[in-house]
């Protein structure tokens, strides 16, 4: 299971996020929203996506959640109880790299409205074109792809990959590479 083929380039990427960052500062001007990151995946995009965003009046927080395992869902959830802050009253954006079944933001995004949260927003990097299982809708996204396993750019396969510069579709038969270049892309 190594990294294959690039899906999204650093320059598609950041491209992107610098439009979602327009659309998010429009959204929220006016008001202190709380960017809520799911870690570990959520770790890139959040801080570009900040970057991106034009509010002087923020708050940041994560919050770890998993229910992978290899490259499937094990639908169980664990990490909501961490969850520390007040919300209550709040504008929460929920950041994460991406809806998959759905499953995890729609239990974040229940879980936060149950805390009193006033409005919860979901913005991902990545939405999988397949059926998703649940009702809750991302109001952001970054790019819709194919129902394929992705690594790179935060995204992980079992802890690895998530330090490349692209999102590359995993490749269960490609060649093991040892060593990443300086730049932390993949050796041609
Ligand atoms: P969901 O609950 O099925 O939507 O799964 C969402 C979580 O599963 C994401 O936050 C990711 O951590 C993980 N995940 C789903 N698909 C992928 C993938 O293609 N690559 C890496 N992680 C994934
Ligand atoms: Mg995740």
């Amino acid at each position: 299971m190594t990294p294959g083929r690039i899906l999204l380039t650093q320059e598609q990427i950041r491209a992107r996020v610098r439009e979602l960052g327009g659309s998010i500062t429009r959204h929220y001007r006016g008001r202190r929203p709380i960017f809520l990151g799911v870690m570990n995946g959520a770790l890139f995009f959040l801080a570009d996506l900040l970057r991106a965003v034009d509010l002087d009046d923020t708050e940041i927080s994560c919050v770890g959640l998993a229910s992978y395992a290899g490259t499937k869902s094990t639908g169980k959830l664990r990490g909501l109880d961490a969850l520390g802050k007040s919300f209550r009253g709040r504008h929460v954006l929920i950041v994460d790299d991406i809806f998959d079944t759905g499953r995890t933001l729609s239990a974040l995004a229940a879980r936060l409205k149950k805390l009193g949260a006033a409005e919860v927003k979901i913005c991902v990097l990545l939405e999988k074109r397949r059926r998703h299982e649940v009702a809750v809708k991302p109001e952001w996204v970054g790019f819709k792809i194919a129902d394929e396993f992705v690594v790179g750019y935060g995204l992980d396969y079992e802890g690895r990959y998530r330090g490349l510069r692209q999102v590359r579709v995993l490749d269960p038969k490609g060649k093991i590479y040892r060593q990443l270049t300086p730049d932390g892309e993949l050796p041609p």
